[in-house]
């Protein structure tokens, strides 16, 4: 299970600190597909890169199995099970896609496992394996890459930040297919930022974020019909 208590985010302003993220505290149980949304500029990546250790909370704790890893760096929190994919990837020069994977999965997966890995995100294997992550890829590809390698690891939390960002319609059909198929397989937590009802719709859970905090948190079948059922012309209860 993870945990924030009291998690704030601040940043240095012009003439004073800016709040990003203000006094978060959330429970997530193991094994729950949870979706978190809200506004643009609300909070969302920032939770997700304190939670992976990319930002360190100004105040406040994070506790995974009851263990508290506030003050652990990336690559330990990696070793415990955590793993992230940003809203915008990180390109690697020198390094292939199958090197990608094999490092991800921390294992020596076969080229035809590879290549599974590659499929399930839409991109014909054999035009892949052997490229290298640079900027010859399309940002799209690129996402689906990342993708593949968080499915490689299948690790204890895998976080998401908008996977559905760049990629085209026909591939987001497919795309929902891939997180259906995590959340009937779940091992471990996996946690999707996104404002797509489609992948909202097969959360457990969703946690919305608004100006840094949290403006609503419940099963999805409770807080989606309040996120979509709003009357045109009013702004949505959590969005203010
Ligand atoms: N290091 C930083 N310095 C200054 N401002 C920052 C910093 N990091 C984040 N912010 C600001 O904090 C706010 C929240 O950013 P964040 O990226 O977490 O939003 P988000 O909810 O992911 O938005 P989106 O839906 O657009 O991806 C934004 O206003 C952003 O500009
Ligand atoms: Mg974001």
């Amino acid at each position: 299970m993870l945990e924030l208590k009291n998690i704030s985010f601040e940043v240095e302003a012009e003439k004073d600190t800016k709040g990003i993220l203000k006094d978060i505290s959330l429970k997530l149980d193991d094994n729950k597909f949870i979706a978190i949304t809200g506004p643009n500029g609300g909070g969302k990546s920032t939770l997700a890169k304190v939670i992976a250790g990319i930002e360190k909370p100004t105040s406040g704790r994070i506790l995974l199995d009851g263990e508290d890893i506030t003050d652990l760096g990336i690559t330990q929190r990696a070793k415990l099970g955590i793993s992230y994919a940003f809203q915008q990837p990180v390109r690697f020069k020198g390094v292939t896609v199958l090197d990608l994977l094999r490092l991800a999965a921390g294992r020596r997966i076969s080229v035809m496992g590879a290549c599974e890995y590659l499929s399930e995100v839409g991109l014909c294997a054999r035009d892949y394996i052997n490229r290298e992550v640079n900027a010859s890829l399309s940002g799209g590809e690129l996402k689906r890459i990342e993708i593949a390698t968080i499915i490689a690891r299948g690790t204890k939390l895998s976080v998401f930040d908008e996977p559905e960002a760049g990629i085209d319609l026909w591939s987001f059909q497919n795309l929902i297919k891939v997180f259906e198929k995590l959340h009937e397989e779940i091992h471990g937590s996996i946690m999707i930022i996104s404002h797509q009802e489609r992948i909202l719709k097969i959360a457990d859970e969703i946690v919305v974020i608004a100006a840094g905090r949290i403006a609503g948190h419940g099963s999805g079948a409770k807080i989606l019909p309040e996120l979509l059922n709003q009357p045109e012309g009013e702004n949505c209860k959590f969005y203010q």
